[in-house]
């Protein structure tokens, strides 16, 4: 089969057909098929993958139409160091992105696509993020080496001959190339998981100005599912910028009160910070009786502010990508039951039965499973049997509580938008910004503990709107560009929150019972937009009082309990707010003025006497 000019069949598009062919010359594939979408399609290569020993299929009974995959022990996350930002000038990634010239990087890529697809198919990957033909989505076209890839991506976006079409003959798509980066010489066998074991040697490198994706060396996750990190967040924020309207790491969910009134949240945490989790809440069954909680998306959110002032998010993805290890039916039955069925399962354990099972799903721990690794283990085990980056692959349209309007084109109205990282000292539970500039400065400010054993500042990664990976361009730009868009459209900007789930006592225990609980601090803020909720001016923002959370339900968890997840020691905040200062210098001439103003303005209300506040219990006066 010659494998230059395919596609004639499939699309008019001559600039991609000419794309095509030029990947096709580069890569040297041994076969080109570009895909349809279909579950013929579907159906057969996760069967070619099962031949090929990529893919387990898991018991028909148990898990109908459901695969497992083991990646190589090499290639189980994003890799963080080799994501690059190529933008014409270095200080246009700034000082949070890894730069490399673009001209250099394109000879650099060119070197190691020579001939990377030899002895493979190339999968041509048509795909719309956001429903297909709305306004607000955008195309892009991934070939591929892996069909690994391929069965993913159809879950995860809307993808084939659809999305081909709504291209035609001269739209626009973001070119995505990805070789897990391991040409088959003649005659060699292949390996399950194929891809470049040495880090050093893999790419995942943006053009911004060019708008293009090049990704080599891994098969794994953000890495490799290119709508997902790389065009949905890091492209599409510099596409956000261009085009006055937010690309962010936010999931989106709707309330709904017992009277049918509708408000949406979108919220930030970084990566396994619970977003699934939140998106997924189930309220308490005493005291939220007639209250709902559905999902529009778990990970990423486009929001566009519209002629009414309103900001409009939809999902541009078509399934979930979610951590698996510590999903269970008690932590998010909605996961559980979204994932029963039509769902590949990456780095989990095999179980007797052929099902899978991973740490923290519900009961006991099989006597005997396959790792990750394909090694026997047992409960007496040293090892993890799921690796803890372990991901399920899910349809968003299994999941029981999805919203009837999470395909809305025009998307849904945001009402408030939630700020959480894992901080486990002296941060509180809940609390809302004053204004614009102030949520701004407080999503900018935001840290993440990478161990547990961290305590206050030490140990805290600043990851900014939980962006930190994904912002395609100059952090300093971004935060100006937050800062003018809720001022453009000054009718009804989302209202900001911090939240934290996380805060730890002094056995290092979570103090706050978090899960469905988290309803409880959800309908605080969800009562703060709808104006029915006083809250108590402190010097961090506003915060509830004990009476203005519905504890119904959980009387077990004192009010004394509240105050010490709310309590805020001056000192501390004062040592904490100090400390900004060093990141926000490393952003020069490109820090809004506004950043520094809300930080000062934070120390001096911190320097206020407490009787100011009236609030001895929650902002603790101890110096
Ligand atoms: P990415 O998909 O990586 O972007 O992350 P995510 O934010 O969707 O992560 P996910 O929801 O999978 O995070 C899971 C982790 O958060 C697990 O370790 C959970 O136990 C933990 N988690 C989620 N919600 C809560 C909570 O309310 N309290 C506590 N203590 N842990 C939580
Ligand atoms: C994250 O790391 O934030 C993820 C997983 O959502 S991945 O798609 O692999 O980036
Ligand atoms: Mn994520």
């Amino acid at each position: 089969m010659s494998t230059t000019q395919t596609g004639r069949d499939r699309t008019n598009h001559t600039r991609l057909l000419a794309w095509i062919d030029e990947m096709v010359a580069l890569c040297k594939p041994e076969n080109v098929h570009w895909c349809d979408g279909s579950q013929e399609e579907y159906d057969k290569l996760c069967q070619e993958l099962v031949d090929a020993g990529t893919y387990t299929r898991l018991n028909e009974a148990k898990r109908p139409n459901s695969f497992l995959a083991r990646s190589d022990p090499s290639d189980v996350a994003r890799v963080e160091e080799r994501t690059f930002i190529c933008s014409e000038n270095e200080e246009d990634a700034g000082p949070t992105n890894n730069w490399q010239d673009p001209a250099s990087m394109k000879d650099e890529l060119r070197g190691k696509f020579d001939g990377c697809m030899r002895g493979r198919t190339m999968y041509v990957i048509p795909f719309s993020m956001g429903p297909l033909g709305s306004h607000i989505a955008h195309l892009g076209v991934q070939v591929t080496d892996s069909a690994y890839v391929v069965t993913n991506q159809r879950i995860m976006t809307r993808m084939g001959q659809g999305a081909l079409d709504v291209l035609g003959d001269d739209g626009t798509f973001i070119p995505c190339v990805h070789s897990v980066g391991a040409p088959l010489e003649p005659g060699q066998q292949d390996v399950p998981w194929p891809c470049e074991p040495d880090i050093g040697k893999k790419y995942i490198a943006h053009f911004p100005e060019t708008r293009e994706i090049w990704s080599y060396g891994s098969g794994y996750g953000g890495n490799a599912l290119l709508g997902k990190k790389c065009l949905a967040l890091r492209i599409a924020s510099v596409l956000a910028r261009d085009e006055g309207w937010l690309a962010e790491h936010m999931l989106i969910l709707g309330v709904e009160s017992p009277t049918g009134e509708k408000t949406y949240v979108s919220a930030a945490f970084p990566s396994a910070c619970g977003k699934t989790n939140f998106a997924m809440l189930i309220p308490p069954t005493e005291g939220f009786e007639g209250w709902k909680v559905t999902t529009i998306g778990d990970d990423i959110a486009w929001i566009k502010p519209a002629e009414d002032g309103k900001f409009y998010a939809i999902n541009p993805e078509a399934g979930y990508f979610g951590v698996a290890p510590g999903t269970s039916t008690d932590s998010n039955p909605n996961a559980m039951m979204t994932m029963t069925e039509n769902s590949i399962f990456t780095n989990v354990a095999l179980t007797d039965d052929g099902d899978v099972w991973w740490e923290g799903l519900d009961g006991d721990p099989p006597a005997h499973a396959i790792d990750w690794k394909s090694k026997d283990w047992t409960p007496d085990s040293e090892t993890p049997a799921a690796h803890p980056n372990a991901r399920f692959t899910a349809p968003a349209s299994q999941c029981p509580s999805i919203d009837p309007a999470w395909e809305d084109p025009k998307g849904v109205p945001i009402s408030a938008m939630v700020f959480g990282g894992r901080v486990s000292h002296n941060f509180p539970l809940v609390f809302q910004a004053y204004s614009w500039e102030h949520g701004v400065y407080l999503a900018a400010t935001m840290g993440s503990e990478a161990t547990a054993a961290a305590i206050g500042q030490a140990g805290m990664r600043r990851d900014p709107m939980a962006m930190l990976p994904f912002c395609g361009y100059n952090m300093g730009d971004y935060w100006m560009h937050w800062l003018k868009i809720g001022r453009q459209h000054v009718a009804t900007p989302p209202r900001i929150f911090r939240v934290n789930w996380f805060r730890k006592d002094d056995n290092g225990k979570f103090i706050w019972p978090g899960f469905g609980e988290n309803m409880r601090a959800l309908k605080w803020i969800v009562d703060r937009c709808h104006g029915r909720s006083a809250g108590i001016e402190s010097p961090l923002g506003w915060v509830p009082g004990h009476e203005e959370i519905n504890w119904d339900g959980l009387e077990a968890f004192s009010s004394e309990q509240f105050y010490e997840i709310m309590d805020v020691d001056r000192e501390r905040a004062r040592t904490e707010a100090s400390e900004q200062e060093e990141l926000f210098t490393r952003f020069g001439n490109r820090l809004p003025r506004e950043m520094e103003l809300q930080r000062e303005l934070l120390l001096a209300r911190l320097y206020h006497s407490p009787e100011v506040w009236k609030l001895n219990r929650v902002i603790r006066a101890d110096t």
